[in-house]
């Protein structure tokens, strides 16, 4: 990728942090409420609501990736697999996060199915794509 297209260094550590807070905290509401391991730790509530709130943040880094970063890299002819993959997985994630608010209740439980798989599905492809940001990003802070 070009000089040009690299993210600035606020944008990286924004979009790598709030990417992982959201995913974290959507898989430890996912083990507590859902698979029934230390329920009453991560199965609550304020996990739920850290969630939603992360959920924001990885939709505003979203949004400030979409016009650069994705012509740089779509122009670089790297990372295609898991760019494309994780761009798809995250407009899943927006309408079925939508849904778990404003959707049909007869739906709901399919919704949250498909919510969660996707949701993991995400979390790994992130770290595949920024495995080596993550790194450098660990030994700055
Ligand atoms: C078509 C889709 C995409 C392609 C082709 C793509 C391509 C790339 C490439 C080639 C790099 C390595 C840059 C380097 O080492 O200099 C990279 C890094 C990165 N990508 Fe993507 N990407 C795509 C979508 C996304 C999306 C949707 C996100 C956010 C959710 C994202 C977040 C990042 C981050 C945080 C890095 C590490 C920071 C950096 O290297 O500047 N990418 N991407
Ligand atoms: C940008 C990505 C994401 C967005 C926009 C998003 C959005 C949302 C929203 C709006 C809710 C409903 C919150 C509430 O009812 O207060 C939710 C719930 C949930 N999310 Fe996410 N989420 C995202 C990523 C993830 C990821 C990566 C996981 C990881 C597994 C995940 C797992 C969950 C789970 C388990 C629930 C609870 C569903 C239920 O039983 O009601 N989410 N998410």
């Amino acid at each position: 990728m070009s000089r040009l297209g690299r993210m600035s260094g606020w944008q990286r550590s924004f979009v790598i942090s709030s990417m992982l807070a959201c995913s974290m905290s959507g898989s430890l509401y996912l083990l507590g409420h859902e698979f029934e391991i230390q329920r009453a730790s991560f199965g609550n509530r304020y996990i739920l609501a850290t969630h939603g709130i992360f959920a924001i943040f990885a939709t505003l880094a979203l949004g400030s990736v979409l016009s650069f970063h994705l012509k740089a890299g779509i122009a670089s002819k790297k990372k295609w697999l898991s760019g494309f993959s994780q761009l798809s997985f995250l407009a899943t994630l927006l309408i079925t996060g939508a849904l778990l608010y404003y959707g049909p209740a007869d739906i709901r439980d399919s919704v949250v199915v498909t919510h969660w798989v996707v949701g993991l599905m995400l979390f790994a492809t992130f770290v595949l794509h920024t495995a080596r940001r993550i790194e450098i990003f660990r030994s700055q802070h």
